[in-house]
């Protein structure tokens, strides 16, 4: 019977929930064992109880929690080759050989240097007579499958990561009910929305709210950006709006990179544009909460697919990160998909915000 690991990793996401539900059932149904390791990578470096073999029915009531229940953590001793030689040992002694994670790309890039040291992993423990020889013939490649769970969406290669769509609606309402308050006043809002490196939940809250300008870090606003926000701001008054919504993206910045707050926006629109305006900062709201129906159903779809992965990968299969495309479930190469979010992020510091953005315009028109 092959043992299957399931863990969540990074910042929690709803739908998260789903897809260990998933995993853990399709592994039963396909006749294997899944073990939930708790608090990520923190539970893999620790091992005992925080890898725990799961039943069909400790997955009851998972698919519409929010956040993860079976816990995540950024964990730094993992990044230290004295954690993954306990990660490595952690695994052998409970049999387990297949990885499958949920998280953001840093978390995903981490589990596929863990199955690249393997081998080495495994012969240091053997030279240091942790474990013997006998110990470690059965586990001669570690399996990694990526499950891609962030509110972000910014993972290049799938068209929405696991919880993107959950935060969206969240945000959105948020946003619906600032307005109201915001018409009745004739007020003005800057609302900050999450995003590190990536402006999608910015981008798509403009859209579906219809907000009057939005900052995002892929394509800073041009040079003078301060009289054109104003200038827009003023003519949508002019046609007769009771209120203003500006989204900023927590990773927004100007054509130097320089950080654009919401207070130094608020201040512009309270100085130059002369309205009455708040700063709402939604943070955690954001990523907390149940999932939305489609990240359930993405979740649930993925988690299934991630153990087919693992029924048939080879030794020489590269690891896979499950993805959606045009509405399909597929698997791409977890690397190049880390590559190609990367090459946004070097385009953004280096300034190239056209190729950026003909980046982020490939992954959706692909
Ligand atoms: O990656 C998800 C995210 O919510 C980002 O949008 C945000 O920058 C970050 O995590 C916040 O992380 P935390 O508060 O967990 O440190």
């Amino acid at each position: 019977k092959r043992r299957i690991g399931v863990m969540t990793s990074g910042g929690d996401s709803p739908g998260m929930n789903g897809a260990v539900r998933a995993v853990v059932r399709m592994a039963i149904y396909n006749k294997c064992e899944a073990y939930a390791i708790y608090e990520g990578y923190d539970g893999l470096v620790k091992g005992g109880d925080m890898i725990k073999k799961m039943e069909w029915e400790d997955v009851r009531g998972f698919l519409g929690e929010g956040g993860t229940l079976i816990g995540t953590a950024r964990c730094m001793e993992f990044m230290e080759r004295r954690g993954r030689l306990r990660g490595a040992k952690n695994l052998v002694v409970k049999g387990i050989d297949a990885l499958v994670i949920c998280g953001g790309d840093g978390s995903l890039t981490g589990a596929d240097k863990f199955r690249e040291e393997w081998p080495g992993l495994l012969k240091e423990l053997v030279e240091t007579k942790e474990l013997t020889e006998q110990d470690i013939a059965p586990f001669k490649h570690l399996n990694i499958v990526g499950l891609v769970g962030s509110i972000d969406n910014d993972l290049s290669m799938t068209d929405a990561t696991i919880g993107c769509f959950s935060s969206l609606a969240r945000i959105c309402e948020a946003v619906d009910s600032v307005d109201t308050t915001a018409t009745s006043h004739q007020r003005a809002f800057v609302i900050e929305v999450m995003g590190r490196h990536c402006g999608w939940l910015a981008l798509m809250t403009g859209v579906a709210t219809g907000a009057d300008f939005i900052f995002i870090p892929e394509e800073p606003p041009k040079e003078d950006w301060e009289e054109d926000m104003c200038r827009i701001v003023k003519k949508h008054r002019a046609m007769g709006k009771r209120k203003t919504i500006v989204i900023v993206c927590e990773g927004a910045q100007d054509r130097n990179l320089k950080k654009i707050t919401p207070n130094a926006v608020k201040d512009l629109l309270t100085n130059r544009a002369g309205l009455d305006t708040r700063v709402t900062t939604l943070g955690h709201v954001q990523r907390g909460g149940t999932p939305s129906a489609y990240d359930r159903m993405l979740a649930t779809l993925q988690g299934v697919e991630a153990v087919k992965a693992v029924m048939e990968a080879t030794p020489e299969t590269p690891s896979p990160v499950i993805c959606v495309l045009e509405n399909k479930i597929v698997r791409r190469s977890l690397l190049e998909a880390v590559a190609q979010t990367k090459e946004v992020a070097t385009a953004i510091e280096a300034k190239d915000f056209h190729r950026a953005m003909e980046l982020r315009d490939a992954e959706f028109s692909e």
